[in-house]
Order: structure tokens, then C-alpha cells, then sequence
């Protein structure tokens, strides 16, 4: 019944040819269009899991919109100039939208570097052949200093000590270092503080044989509200550390502190880069905050009912019986729950969107399943697809509903489900293998 469904959606109004596409480590299953009448992406997914042997081990997705991440960066670049770098957050798997994926996708619209948290995650991008500048924003342990070289990185520095036993290792490997020097101006997590010892640890660092100053950097504590006496504040030290570095002769031909809320928002404080993230993937910075005109969200998230059935009246649903039903119920189980993404303080609060429209979830969200009560439209059957992000619903709203930010929303989505790639023409669904990262 349900590969009839599925199958009957991807029929209508589109026809799909399937081809294998490998680049480098990555496969993916790509589906083109033949048929560009139809852009339903719900239909289009619904055609791309018909096809794709990945899909046999889930009927529950998350689908990445590359255009729309494009479009999102070209926007970013309308906003602080082509003078300006615009370095890429790509970080916890691009937001747990993917970062080999959009990765290509912002450098081909015009991304100049992308920046990571560990080596791990640069790792990640150099395997899939993305051979970019990539800013490791997060600590390196010692032992981590070979390997981020071999994959030539360029790294965070804050204190002289990290500075020459990155020299020493460089050395021993016959490679420059490229680095960037953080400085805390007020986030308090890492950072040189803006001190004039700083400055004379900065000019010993410039003077070491095998690194080489890329840039300086800092990071904005509270750019997303629109009170930004705080945000001037750490805009100055930082201009003035750079300022004190330059009379010692330092140049940093790098220099960003803005992040999406100060290049929505905050125009001083552009410098000549920028780090946007949350805004490539369509999200609002915060609700004070808002993306720029025209952005749009990339992830959407996605699950087919398995299971259709009728409750009697005083039944239970799901661990606890926290919700019992008030008359018979229509119960359409969809197969992801907080394992996946969903969060469990979504447990009857939260919704699901269907072709005919919104249905409650109902009874406690399970690790790999939820339950949502569709009495209301009786046109639902198995096998039909339910939005649970997406058409309507935006990762803000699940914030507010599990009580974190939208950040975590995504990054908690892309990590278990299967990802579907798509373009204007083109839905390309990574093996289960780079969706583990
Ligand atoms: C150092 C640094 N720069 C830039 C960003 C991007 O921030 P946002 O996603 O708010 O643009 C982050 C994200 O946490 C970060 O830690």
C-alpha cells in the first residue's frame, strides 16, 4: 500500500530519469526532472526516494534546497559589497544542512572561503574535494596541528604558547602555517584580550620563521538585538587592537568580526569580511533581527505516514498516555521522532503539515517516531507525505516550542535523516554514508 502511494506520487505530473553521480568520497543518487512543470518538491522527493536504494531504509527525510542557499549568499553579497570577503559558516555540517552540498553551492555563488570548528569538519570538506581556504574557528589541540596543516588550514590563534608550537610542527613538516589571531573583545570564550601585552605576544607571532598572519578576528556577543551599545563597544577594542598591531607594523589582511545579526544589521561593523551563517540557511538571526529581504530557508523536513488506523474514544497515544482521545481518532504514524530532530517538548504541541492541512501531534514524540491526530482531514492515507518543517512551519516556531534557537533546530534535523539535494532541475540524494557524518 505504501510503495503504491509512493509510487503514485512520484507519477503525478513528473517523470524522473536516474543517474549515479561520484565526486571524489561522495555518491549521490541523482534525479533529473524531465518535466520542469512541475517543481513541487514534496512530489519531486516523493520521486527521488521512489528511485533511490538509500531510500528503502527511510521514509523520512530532510530536503536542502541549494538555490535557495545561493540566493541567500548572493544576497549577502548585494549587502556588504564585492570589495568585501564573505566567509562562509559551514560549521556542524553546515547547520545540519550538509557542508559538502552547500559548501559547493555557496563557493560557486560567490563564497571567497568557508570556516569550520574542527578539523574534523575540514577534513570532511577536503574528502569531498573542496579545496577552498577553510578558517578553523575552534580550538586544535596540539595533536590536531599536523593534521590541519596536511589539510592546509588556517588556524585560530590565541595565545603565543599555541602560536609556536604550531611554528614548531609547521617547521617539522615543511609547510607555512596560515593563521588567523582571535581576540575576545567581550564574547569571553576564546581570544586574545585586547591588552598591550596582546599586542607584544601578536608582534613575536608575526616574527616566528613558519606562520603566516592571515587575518584577525573577533566575535559579536549580542549583534542580534537591535540595542548595539554592547556590539559598538567590542567593535571598538577590536578596531583599536588592529590599530595598535599596525603601529608595530602588523597588517592583517583579513579583519571580520560580523556575523549574520551585524551584516543584517550593523554596517560598521563589516570591516573588509564577513562570517555570515544562520542567514545562508534562511534563518532569522533573531526575532528582533531578521534575515534580509528575500532570503529563504533551505532545510525542510519530511516523513510518509506507515501507519493509518482508527482509536475508539478514551484511548491512549504513545508512552505515558499523556493524551487520550476525546472521539474516534484517525492516528497517522509518521516514522521520525527526537532522534531524528524532532524535539520531544513538541510532544502534544507541536504539528504536521499535510497536502490538505495542519494536523496536531499527539501523545509523547518517540526516538525514531511520532503520532499525529488527522481526524480532521479524512483524505490522508498511508504512504502520504507530511511536512514537519517547511510549508508554514519555521525552525523558529519548533524553537519557541522546545524552548532553543533555530541554530539548533537544523543542526539537530540533519543529523540522522536521510538528505535530498535539489537544484531548479536536479534532486540528488546522498548515500546513507555522507549523510552519517
Ligand atoms: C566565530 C563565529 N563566527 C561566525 C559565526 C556565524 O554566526 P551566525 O550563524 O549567527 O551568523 C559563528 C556561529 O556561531 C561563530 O561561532
Amino acid at each position: 500500500m505504501r510503495e503504491n502511494r509512493l509510487q503514485a506520487n512520484a507519477g503525478i505530473g513528473i517523470r524522473m530519469k536516474q543517474t549515479s553521480k561520484s565526486d571524489q568520497n561522495e555518491t549521490y543518487l541523482t534525479c533529473q526532472s524531465q518535466d520542469t512543470a512541475d517543481q513541487n518538491p514534496p512530489k519531486r522527493a516523493a520521486a527521488a526516494l521512489a528511485l533511490s536504494d538509500a531510500a528503502a531504509t527511510r521514509a523520512a527525510w530532510v530536503e536542502i534546497d541549494l538555490l535557495a542557499a545561493q540566493q541567500n549568499l548572493r544576497l549577502v553579497r548585494r549587502q556588504v559589497g564585492a570589495e568585501r570577503k564573505i566567509i562562509a559558516v559551514v560549521k556542524a555540517d553546515a547547520y545540519g544542512h550538509g557542508a559538502p552540498a552547500i559548501s559547493r553551492a555557496l563557493l560557486a555563488a560567490g563564497a571567497d572561503m568557508l570556516a569550520v570548528a574542527t578539523v574534523g569538519e575540514l577534513a570532511a570538506l577536503r574528502a569531498a574535494g573542496i579545496d577552498a581556504p577553510v578558517l578553523i574557528l575552534g580550538f586544535v589541540p596540539t595533536q590536531g596541528y599536523g593534521a590541519a596543516l596536511r589539510y592546509g588550514a588556517i588556524l585560530t590563534i590565541y595565545s603565543l604558547a599555541q602560536a609556536m608550537a604550531l611554528d614548531a610542527v609547521a617547521e617539522q613538516l615543511g609547510l607555512q602555517a596560515a593563521v588567523q589571531i582571535k581576540v575576545d573583545t567581550g564574547m569571553h570564550r576564546l581570544g586574545f584580550p585586547p591588552s598591550a601585552e596582546a599586542v607584544r605576544d601578536v608582534v613575536k607571532i608575526a616574527a616566528l620563521p613558519h606562520l603566516r598572519l592571515a587575518g584577525a578576528f573577533s566575535h559579536f556577543a549580542v549583534s542580534d538585538i537591535l540595542d548595539k551599545r554592547y556590539s559598538v563597544m567590542q567593535l571598538g577594542l577590536f578596531q583599536r587592537f588592529i590599530d595598535r598591531c599596525a603601529e608595530k607594523g602588523i597588517d592583517f589582511p583579513l579583519r571580520h568580526i560580523a556575523n549574520s545579526a551585524a551584516i543584517c544589521s550593523f554596517p560598521d561593523s563589516w570591516c573588509n569580511a564577513v562570517r555570515p551563517g544562520i542567514i545562508l540557511y534562511g534563518c532569522d538571526p533573531s526575532p528582533e533581527v531578521r534575515c534580509l529581504p528575500g532570503m529563504q530557508a533551505v532545510m525542510t523536513v519530511h516523513a510518509q505516514v506507515v501507519r493509518l488506523h482508527t482509536i475508539p474514544a478514551g484511548a491512549y497515544v504513545s508512552y505515558g498516555c499523556t493524551w487520550q482521545a476525546g472521539q474516534p481518532s484517525r492516528i497517522a504514524t509518521l516514522p521520525l521522532g527526537y532522534a531524528d530532530g524532532l524535539p520531544r517538548l513538541l510532544s502534544n504541541n507541536g504539528c504536521a503539515v499535510f497536502a490538505g492541512g495542519r494536523a496536531p501531534l499527539v501523545g509523547r514524540i518517540c526516538m525514531d517516531q511520532c503520532m499525529a491526530d488527522v481526524s480532521a482531514l479524512p483524505e490522508i492515507r498511508e504512504g502520504d507525505i507530511a511536512t514537519l518543517l517547511g510549508d508554514g512551519i519555521r525552525a523558529d516556531d519548533i524553537a519557541d516550542q522546545a524552548q532553543t534557537v533555530n541554530y539548533e533546530i537544523t543542526c539537530r534535523f540533519g543529523a540522522r535523516l536521510p538528505k535530498l539535494y535539489h537544484d531548479d532541475a536536479t534532486i540528488m540524494m546522498a548515500k546513507p554514508t555522507e549523510n552519517a557524518t
